[in-house]
């Protein structure tokens, strides 16, 4: 059982999840419309990661006799100046996110809710290794270039990247889901 308090903000956050989603497909698609295939396979990768964040927490609350609140999911941005300048706003974006996920820590650690603190910690790790993913691409798009050849190989690279976390929760989360 938890409170009302933290079960609102644990729906606030399926909601900044459901958002991340929504804002990494939109930039995998101006990818795609750009000719950037390794690019867009990179963001809708990131699409499907953060499904599973959302719901992981869905689930969380369910587990916890909480009532899931779904709300209206704000639009992304659907142009963008450059491939740097998505990667700038997704680097922004986690970094609120990560603002996010540590005040609900705070608020588990205040409310002395400890299974919440629990479950949180997987996000804390979670943000470090988004972040770092975000810094690592904006130095390449820095060494290697934002145009012509260096562009090329680094969407060359991003193409490689493939899902390996859940995308089917019809049954709901699998154990083995990282
Ligand atoms: Fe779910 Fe990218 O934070």
């Amino acid at each position: 059982m938890i409170s009302q308090k933290m079960t609102d903000a644990i729906n606030k956050q399926i909601n900044n999840e459901m958002y991340s989603a929504f804002l990494y497909m939109s930039m995998s698609a101006y990818c795609s419309n750009i000719g950037l295939n390794g690019f867009a396979t990179w963001f809708m990768v990131q699409y499907h990661e953060e499904m599973l964040h959302a719901m992981k927490q869905y689930n969380y609350l369910l587990d916890q006799g909480s009532q899931v609140h779904l709300q209206a999911i704000k639009e992304p941005p659907k142009v963008f100046a450059s491939v740097r300048d998505m990667f700038e706003k997704t680097l922004e974006h986690e970094r609120f996110v990560t603002r996010s996920i540590n005040d609900i820590a705070d608020l588990a650690l205040q409310e002395k809710d400890h299974a919440t603190y629990q479950f949180i910690q997987w996000y804390v790790t979670e943000q470090v290794e988004e972040e770092k993913n975000d810094n690592e691409l904006l130095l390449k798009l820095k060494l290697a270039g934002e145009a012509g050849p260096g562009l090329f190989m680094i969407d060359g690279q991003l193409s490689a990247r493939a899902l390996t976390v859940q995308s089917d929760f019809s049954q709901g989360i699998v154990a083995a889901a990282p």
